[in-house]
């Protein structure tokens, strides 16, 4: 069974889980930004759900949703055009979870490569929602019969899984209910890594302030960062190619194309044979240029949280009214009893 009997649409969603960096608005939100107002009808949420699978300070929960909130609308997600909300205001994913929770096979689960990583060496000590997790996932896009969704390499398996769900649950009940979604995977920066080692994604959690852009950073601490990569001493090569061995480096230059709405291909051709102190500034400026606007428009939104609060009480409410036929008509395939 493919998408193509169902409504385009595309769903992702970001869990509000600390500050936001250029990883996310590089890997998601600008590619959001660019699937509104194509073909698609597009909802994107603030999963808090998905935040508590490991331990969150309550008021530090609430200023991170608001806070990814405000990320999103100063990044260009207009709250008319998108469906913007936060999850837990839509109970329908955590009914249609508890379904999929029953359909997903433990031996599914325990081959989550991102579960093995957050749970580290004391699994025992794992909650049980983060073991869960990858099935609420997939009820957060299937609970749209959403048939695309924009995410970064380190979800491909997880929408595997959802893709596996909607298979196994389709013929389990012998139905065409639930689409197969379809993963978008794209971009030179989709995978944006630390400016201190381009082995490791750029993260929100990484003790080291100076591996990363956060989108609330002024021009200074930007220019400073980008300073500070590391790199390494040779020149920028004739082709993208010759990046291949060079993490640090090839990071830089697809974090350049990115923000300029170019090809790596393209800004290795422009600065070929130049060294990176004198690709940096350059660098700094875009990066500068397409951030700072951003990151002001934020701190204006989150002077006022209570305008915050009312759109995303606004967002779950068209949510809903996607997603509770959904729900009802799930209920009737597996055999509820309900009016
Ligand atoms: N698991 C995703 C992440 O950690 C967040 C997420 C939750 C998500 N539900 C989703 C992404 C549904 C896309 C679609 O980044």
């Amino acid at each position: 069974m493919s998408t193509t009997s169902f409504t385009p649409r595309v769903f992702s969603g970001i869990q509000p889980s600390g500050g936001l960096t250029l990883g996310n608005y590089l890997g998601a939100i600008k590619r959001f930004v660019d699937m509104q107002g194509s073909d698609f009808e597009t909802i994107y949420c603030m999963v808090d759900l998905h935040a508590i699978t490991v331990w969150q300070d309550p008021e530090q929960l609430v200023h991170a949703t608001r806070e990814l909130c405000a990320g999103f609308i100063a990044s260009g997600i207009d709250p008319e055009q998108s469906i913007l909300f936060n999850q837990s205001q839509v109970a329908e994913h955590t009914q249609l979870a508890w379904i999929f929770n029953c359909v997903a096979r433990m031996g599914w689960l325990n081959r989550m490569t991102q579960f093995k990583d957050k749970a580290g060496k004391n699994r025992e000590n794992a909650s049980v929602g983060l073991f869960a997790y990858p099935a609420l996932m997939a009820a957060d896009i299937l609970i749209y019969h959403a048939t695309h969704v924009p995410v970064g390499e380190d979800q491909k398996q997880h929408l595997e899984l959802t893709r596996d769900i909607a298979i196994k649950f389709n013929n389990d009940f012998g139905v065409d209910f639930f689409p197969v979604t379809e993963p978008v995977i794209e971009g030179a920066a989709t995978r944006v890594m630390s400016l201190r080692d381009g082995s490791k994604k750029m993260s929100k959690s990484d003790p080291s302030d100076m591996s990363r852009i956060n989108l609330t950073d002024d021009a200074d601490a930007i220019a400073q960062k980008i300073r500070k990569a590391k790199t390494d001493p040779e020149p920028l090569p004739e082709t993208f190619e010759g990046l291949s061995e060079r993490p640090e480096a090839r990071n830089l230059v697809n974090i350049y194309a990115a923000l300029a709405d170019t090809t790596p291909q393209a800004v290795v051709a422009e600065f070929a044979g130049q060294q990176f102190g004198q690709f940096k500034p350059r660098l700094a400026e875009v990066a500068v240029e397409k951030l700072t606007p951003i990151s002001t428009e934020m701190s204006r939104l989150m002077a006022d949280p209570a305008e915050i609060d009312r759109i995303l009480a606004t967002g779950s409410g068209r949510a809903r009214e996607i997603a509770a036929p959904i729900l009802k008509k799930t209920y009737e395939i597996v055999g509820m009893v309900g009016a």
